[in-house]
């Protein structure tokens, strides 16, 4: 699978939001508020034509706090750490990492997502019902599939792998490994990373490419942009585990066993 990583229209310098941008302008320039805006009920997506000032007001919230926190997101996001090097970092900071950033917000955004996809089949399956029954088909055995696929790293793969990290940096016994390799269960959760990479190509294909209808409404704004947050998220998330956390864990169990004689 690709990789989507970076944090688009990060800014480097901060700066005042003026009152009078529309919100699509200012979504235009810095994309990574969209999560904040999203917060805040203030829509970006098909009322984006608004003055910023008018459309908060249109959320019922107050121009100076809501700038206040945009200014804020923006600082956060453009005095963010330099990206790890995930090849060089100790696996427990990786693991660490993957299960914080990447297994909590699957899990939330899969919730949040589910909730989000009733409503607009209720509000919109009359005119586009083929296409959210397909999406809901999909995006259902997405959701299974990677509820199980987390709980199989988080109960069995990732214990294995901070076993052997254990034992390799002198704080812990040798690892008995159950499925005999870590080899093992890495080659079934590659497997189901090819299964999720294809799930997300399909609901692409349903949406075209997430194209929302004329008569789409915030709430169906709010499902299509957070499917793409999803799978931006599994991207970056699938390629930590393929190419940087399984390799490391294959080799350094192959460092054990050769140890051992
Ligand atoms: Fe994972
Ligand atoms: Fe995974």
């Amino acid at each position: 699978m690709s990789t989507v990583g970076s944090i688009q229209g990060r800014p480097h310098g901060g700066g005042d939001i003026p009152a009078n941008w529309t919100v699509a302008e200012l979504v235009i320039k810095y994309p990574v508020l969209r999560e904040t805006l999203e917060r805040l009920g203030i829509d970006y997506c098909c009322g984006g034509k608004k003055p910023l000032a008018a459309a908060v007001a249109d959320a019922g919230r107050d121009w100076t706090a809501v700038r206040a926190e945009l200014q804020a997101a923006l600082a956060a996001a453009a005095d963010g750490a330099p990206p790890a090097d995930w090849n060089a970092a100790a696996l427990g900071a990786l693991v660490d990492h993957i299960l914080q950033k990447h297994h909590v917000f699957t899990r939330t955004q899969l919730l949040r997502l589910d909730g989000l996809l009733d409503k607009v089949q209720n509000a919109h399956g009359a005119h586009h019902g083929s296409v959210l029954a397909d999406l809901r088909r999909v995006f259902d055995g997405l959701r299974a599939e990677l509820d199980a696929h987390l709980m199989k790293e988080e109960q069995i793969l990732f214990p294995a792998i901070m076993g052997i990290d254990a034992f390799m940096s002198g704080r812990g016994e040798r690892p008995a490994i159950h499925c005999g390799s870590v080899g093992h269960p890495i080659r079934q959760m590659e497997h189901e990373h090819d299964g999720a990479g294809q799930a997300l190509v399909a609901m692409r294909r349903i949406t075209a490419d997430y194209r929302l209808p004329a008569d789409a409404c915030q709430t169906y704004c709010a499902l299509y942009d957070g499917l793409q947050a999803l799978e931006a998220d599994l991207h970056e998330h699938i390629h930590l585990e393929n190419n940087i956390l399984f390799p490391r864990s294959v080799a350094l169990e192959e460092d054990m066993v050769r140890g051992q004689g």
